[in-house]
Parts: structure tokens; C-alpha cells; sequence
């Protein structure tokens, strides 16, 4: 959105106050992050009735929805409403509202010019959304009701904005996807994610390829196969569990079992034992015993994670578990013991891995003088260094989530294969 209102009349200002516009683009996948939001919109009316400023107020993203936008509209002054897929009408949207507000909240997803859709996260890294919503029901989850049924972008557009990021001089793109293993199912002409990543490997010369977020019930071994033999898809998958209990998983409606992830982790990591595993869980979903909740700290341990999420359950209207579960529902303090305890474990085991790379030298792609990230997806620090380069840093000291060490190479990686 900031780079499509660039190029008309708008520009970024550097603090709310004095913002005309004020664009919040949300999230509604915990209670939460829709709560800030609603306490924000209310710190806008207040500045509003201070100083006349923001003129206008846009809510983006997956908070909206249909009985909601005319609350937004009606309670809250906002001016713009706009569905995930419809970001990109941004700037059309603010000059339809000169005249009256705009709801815009359809799922035909309006997808932007390629040579605009991938904004940086770092001079480094760039994203590409490859597809959007999920056509999956997992039962606690909203995402499918708030951005619809799975939709993969085009293969041509993808291999474009990856080339054009190429040449703008990213090192790396990570391909985004609510359930990214899903990609390419929803049309039978479109090459799956393993084709995909095949295709950009032999068309591009992008250095480092990742891409989340994965599903284990969509992960079968040839996929595994394939991606072993991929040298620029970067060995780490980010693969959410939710919980290491078979009984809560089936409620969960999550179509594996925790032996199955446990297979998937060994045959990751099977020829590249470097190969980094990160994971999602919920605490103290409906129905979650004292057991339940020991079978996901013991696959923790199983599983050797190297880094996790963790979130306390929280229910959401409109999902198969906030219609069916409520009498079994677990108390909040609990939900966040038990989330600590995930974090706890998992830092510790995280710790285990991470000191085996004491002593080992790795790649790492340079973001700043200083900072980088390992081919791991691990943050690793040390001193100089020239961003936007490749250096090999030999590890002195770890934490669970970082690692710390001596640049002993910095060089420029001339053609994007060459080191
Ligand atoms: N409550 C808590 N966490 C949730 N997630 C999704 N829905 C919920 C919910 N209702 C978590 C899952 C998912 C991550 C993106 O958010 O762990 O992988
Ligand atoms: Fe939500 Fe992910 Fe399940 Fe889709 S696969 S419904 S996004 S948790």
C-alpha cells in the first residue's frame, strides 16, 4: 500500500498526529489484535476531536467483515473499508471517499501490478504472495471465513515479480501463503509448490528462496525428495503443530497425527541435520487436560525445534469451535501457563540445537553491518560486514535464537550463484 500511494499524491509522514490519513491494516486471528485496534480507533476520534486530524481513517485486512463494516463506518468515522484482497485499490478507494464511504470487501482478489506487489522487509529480502486465503477448517481458526477459499497467483506474475525484484537487487524472496502447500491445488493448470519452487530455482537467479507457511497434512515425502535436492531453497520450514496431542489435533481438525510430524521433522532434517524446524502451537485449546498439554512438551523434545509460536487458545465468532466447545473451555490464566511453558521448553531445546554450531562456520546474508541470517533463518551477529553481501561467519556463542561470532569473509555475490 505505501509503495501504490507513492506514486500518486500521497506521501508517508513520520508520526500519527499529524497524519491526514490513517490506514490500519489488521489482523484478526486472536481477540487481541482486534481489541488494539478498536482502543486505536479510539485514540483516532480522540486526536480528531482535538485537532481536526485524520481527516480520514481506512481499516484494512481480515478485522473486516461484512456486519462489521458498517460499525466501523457508523461508530468509528472511517472512511474506507477494505478487504484483504482489495489492498490494492488503496488509492482509488481514498479518492471514491471523497464523496461518500467506501466498502469494499469482495473476494475476487484484485491483484496488484507485479512490479509493486513485493514490499521489502529488508534491503535484503523481499515478499511475493503467491496465494491467498485457506481452503482448509481448522476448527479455532477464522482465516478461511475472513479471506476466503485458497486462490494461488498466476505462475507467470509470480516468476515476474521475482525477476523484477532480482534485478532491483534482493538477495532473497520469501514466497507468503497462508497455507503454502496448498499452492497450485486450487487450479489443476497451475504447477504445485515443489514445481514452483523447481520453476524459480531454474528461471531466476535469486539467491536464497523461502517460503511459509507450510501444513503437514499437505507434505508428503517425494515433496521432501524434491526439496533436498534444491541448493537455493533455504533449509528451514516453518510448520505449524499446534499441539503434540493426537486427541486434540483430530479435534482441531488438523488431518495429521503427531507421529506423522515427527516423521516429516526426520526426513527434513534426513542428509542435512542443519536443516531448521520452527513451529506454531496453541495453549489450552476446549478440552485440553494436564495430559494433552504434557504430550506437546514431550514433542517438543522429540522434535528438537528450533524456534516456535505459541499463542493461548483464543475463540473466535463464526468458527466449528466457538458454535461447539465452550462447556469445556479451559480459564485464560491457565491458557497462558501452559503457553509459557511451551516457550520455556522450547527455548531450551532450541539452545541445544544452536551450540552444536559452535565452531562450524556458516553463510550468512548480510542485512546491516553487524547483523545478518544464517541459510537456517537464524539471526547471527558480528562485527562489519557490507549489507546486501554474503559473508561466512565462524560461531564463537549461541543463545536459543541467535548465534554469535567472527566474519571471516565478506564477499560480493556478483551474479547471485557465484560466491
Ligand atoms: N487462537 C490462538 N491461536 C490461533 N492461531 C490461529 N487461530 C488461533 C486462535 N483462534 C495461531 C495458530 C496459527 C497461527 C498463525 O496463529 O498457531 O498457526
Ligand atoms: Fe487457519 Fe492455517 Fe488452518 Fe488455514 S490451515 S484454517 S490458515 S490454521
Amino acid at each position: 500500500m505505501a509503495e501504490l500511494l507513492s506514486s500518486s499524491e500521497f506521501r508517508i509522514c513520520n508520526s500519527i498526529e499529524d497524519a491526514e490519513i490513517v490506514i490500519l491494516e489488521t489482523c484478526a486471528i486472536r481477540k487481541k489484535a482486534e481489541d488494539k485496534v478498536y482502543s486505536l480507533l479510539g485514540r483516532l476520534k480522540q486526536l480528531r476531536k482535538k485537532s481536526g486530524l485524520p481527516k480520514k481513517i481506512v481499516v484494512c485486512g481480515c478485522m473486516v467483515t461484512e456486519d462489521g463494516a458498517k460499525n466501523l463506518v457508523e461508530e468509528h468515522g472511517v472512511s474506507v473499508v477494505l478487504g484483504p484482497r482489495r489492498i490494492s485499490r488503496i488509492a482509488e478507494a481514498l479518492h471514491e471517499s471523497e464523496t461518500e464511504p467506501v466498502i469494499d470487501i469482495s473476494f475476487v482478489w484484485a491483484l496488484p501490478p507485479y512490479d509493486i506487489s513485493a514490499p521489502y522487509i529488508s534491503g535484503v529480502s523481499a515478499y511475493v504472495t503467491v496465494m491467498q486465503g485457506c481452503s482448509n477448517s481448522c476448527s479455532y481458526c477464522v482465516v478461511p471465513s475472513r479471506r476466503g477459499a485458497a486462490q494461488s497467483k498466476p505462475l507467470r506474475q509470480i516468476i515476474d515479480e521475482i525477476k523484477l525484484l532480482e534485478t532491483k537487487g534482493y538477495k532473497e524472496v520469501i514466497l507468503l501463503g497462508q497455507n503454502i502447500s496448498y499452492f497450485g491445488i486450487d487450479k489443476p493448470d497451475t504447477p504445485r509448490l515443489i514445481d514452483l519452487l523447481e520453476i524459480i530455482e531454474s528461471e531466476s537467479r535469486i539467491s536464497r528462496i523461502r517460503f511459509v507457511t507450510s501444513h503437514p497434512a499437505f507434505i508428503d515425502d517425494k515433496f521432501i525428495e524434491r526439496l533436498s535436492k534444491l541448493r537455493r531453497v533455504m533449509p528451514n520450514i516453518h510448520l505449524p503443530i499446534q499441539s503434540g496431542s493426537n486427541r486434540i489435533l483430530k479435534a482441531m481438525r488438523r488431518g495429521y497425527s503427531s507421529e506423522r510430524f515427527l516423521e516429516l521433522v526426520r526426513a527434513f532434517r534426513n542428509g542435512n541435520e542443519n536443516f531448521t524446524i520452527n513451529t506454531d502451537f496453541i495453549a489450552g485449546y476446549d478440552g485440553e487436560t494436564p495430559a494433552d498439554h504434557c504430550e506437546t512438551l514431550e514433542l517438543i523434545e522429540k522434535a528438537e525445534l528450533d524456534g516456535a509460536y505459541a499463542f493461548p487458545y483464543s475463540e473466535r465468532n463464526g468458527t466449528r469451535a466457538a458454535l461447539t466447545n465452550n462447556e469445556n473451555s479451559i480459564p485464560i490464566i491457565e491458557r497462558k501457563k501452559r503457553c509459557k511453558e511451551i516457550l520455556d521448553k522450547v527455548k531450551k531445546v532450541a539452545l541445544e540445537r544452536r551450540k552444536r554450531d559452535i565452531g562450524r562456520s556458516v553463510e550468512v546474508l548480510i542485512e546491516a553491518p553487524g547483523v545478518g541470517r544464517s541459510e537456517g533463518n537464524i539471526n547471527v551477529e558480528f562485527e562489519g560486514g557490507r549489507s546486501n553481501e554474503f559473508g561466512i561467519v565462524k560461531i564463537k556463542e549461541v543463545s536459543s535464537f541467535a548465534m554469535c561470532g567472527e566474519l571471516e569473509d565478506n564477499c560480493l555475490q556478483e551474479d547471485g550463484i557465484e560466491k
